[in-house]
């Protein structure tokens, strides 16, 4: 068996847990390979909202396997608190959520570093989430981290207790910056307590023996491709990858193990956070984006920053990637619009740029629009792809045209139910 991939094409949000929820069922296991709780991923059903930071989107499917990869960073406290809000809903756990012995702990002083690190930076702050991300990858590639199979080590204090000596010796040289270390420790070792009653597992031979037997294995994504360490906007990114590739390191999943590539995208734009943003719209449109599609973080509140759906960006997704199909989402939310706005190309230095550009942080770029009729239509009780208004059809045409990929899903609202099947 080969395992798909759900991931993000733009700069997070674009409905990775709504998508990965509807599509569990296909599925045997669902795996989360990279990122932490900086991630925020909501499921909407039977009128209850939920959103997930560690635990994989598949959580609600009572058949399947969840998955938390050795690409994952853990903060016990938060891990915790997601499993006390899932505790009405009767999950065993146990059974249905494994844990990498491999994946890394995101200490409480990660959190502190993470804080001092942007304080530092100022104005030039990436607008992390301040999770502990940054950080916790930094000690896993200088060989520093402690990791989910440390935990049942006698020598585990003693680990623990040296790194943080090493985070408190890095913090003295932050002025301005005071914490209460001992505050934070209590939860965190409670939380540590919780990660003991679970299942830790050596998650690469659990998945390879699991398509041996014909499982079938979703990864799940989190933030977006913009957001890759490598290929993202730089250093406006998060400590991982979040490509396909990313796959393979944070599972333990061979390349050529790797199935259908789902891509997923908002029928706009978004991006919470600094950095560059060649389609944003600092203006009225923008704030009606926002407004109607509700477009503020599910992990820390912030508005996001809204703007058209930029095809440079997209196509640069796309071949990074591999990806094989496409979800558009939040289709509903563009139905405020008579018109639709979908940039093309760029124009940097007066030239036409057609490629994702390196030097995205300091060019000047203008982004070239075509426009496209709205449908300006309520989709949100549409049950069938081939009932929803011809202008949406075209649109979606137009982008399958456009990015050479075909859009398999089309969202028309944030619950399970409201996803039409393109399927021709
Ligand atoms: P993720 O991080 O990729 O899982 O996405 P988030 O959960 O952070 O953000 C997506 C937001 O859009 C959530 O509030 C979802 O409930 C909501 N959502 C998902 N799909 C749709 C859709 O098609 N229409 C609307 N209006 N909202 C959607
Ligand atoms: P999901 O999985 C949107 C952004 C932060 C910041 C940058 C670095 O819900 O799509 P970090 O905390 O990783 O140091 O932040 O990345 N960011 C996200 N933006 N969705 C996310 O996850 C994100 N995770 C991180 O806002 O700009
Ligand atoms: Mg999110």
């Amino acid at each position: 068996m080969k395992v798909d991939v759900l991931l993000g094409l733009q700069w997070g949000d674009e409905g990775k847990g709504k998508i990965v929820d509807v599509l569990t069922p296909s599925y045997d296991i669902i795996a989360r390979f990279q990122g932490g709780p900086n991630a925020g991923h909501t499921l909407e059903f039977e009128g209850i909202k939920h959103v997930l930071h560690t635990i994989p989107s598949g959580i609600f499917h009572s058949s399947v396997i969840n998955l938390v990869g050795n690409g994952v960073v853990i903060d016990p406290v938060i891990f915790k608190n997601e499993l006390d809000k899932l505790a009405p809903f009767a999950i065993d756990f146990k059974k249905s959520l494994l844990i990498s012995k491999k994946a890394h702990l995101i200490l409480p002083t990660h959190r502190l570093l993470d804080a001092a690190s942007e304080q530092l930076k100022g104005k030039n702050k990436i607008g992390s989430t301040l999770k502990g991300i940054g950080p916790t990858y930094m000690d896993k590639t200088g060989r520093n981290g402690l990791r989910v199979g440390d935990i049942f080590s006698p020598k585990f204090r003693e680990k623990y207790d040296a790194l943080v000596e090493k985070h408190e010796g890095i913090l003295k040289h932050h002025e301005n910056f005071s914490y209460n270390l001992a505050e934070l420790e209590g939860p965190w070792f409670e939380g540590i307590n919780k990660l003991r009653e679970l299942t830790a597992v050596d998650s690469e031979h659990y998945l390879n023996s699991a398509f041996l037997s014909g499982k079938r294995v979703l990864a799940e994504g989190a933030q977006g491709t913009m957001l890759d360490i490598d290929f993202g906007t730089y250093p406006f990114v998060t400590s991982s990858n979040t490509v396909t590739a990313g796959t393979c390191t944070g599972l333990g999943i061979a390349p050529t193990r790797i199935g259908k590539v789902i891509g997923i995208f908002k029928a706009y734009c978004t991006r919470v956070g600094s950095g560059p943003f060649p389609t944003e719209l600092d203006d009225e449109v923008g704030e009606e984006i926002r407004k109607e599609g509700k477009e503020f973080g599910a992990t820390t509140g912030r508005p996001r920053r809204c703007g058209w759906i930029d095809l440079v960006q997209m196509r640069y997704a796309i071949m990074i990637n591999g990806v094989s199909e496409l979800c558009m989402m939040k289709s509903d939310v563009l139905s405020i619009f008579d018109e639709i706005q979908v940039c093309t190309h760029y124009l940097i230095n007066g030239k036409e740029v057609y490629d994702f550009p390196f030097d995205v942080n300091d060019e000047q770029i203008t982004p070239v629009y075509t426009s496209l009729k709205g449908w300006s239509t309520d989709l949100t009780n549409l049950t069938s792809y081939d009932e929803s208004p011809e202008p949406l059809k075209h649109y979606v045409s137009y982008l399958e045209e456009q990015l050479n990929v075909p859009i398999s899903v089309v969202s028309v609202g944030p619950d399970r139910k409201q996803t039409l099947i393109t399927k021709k």
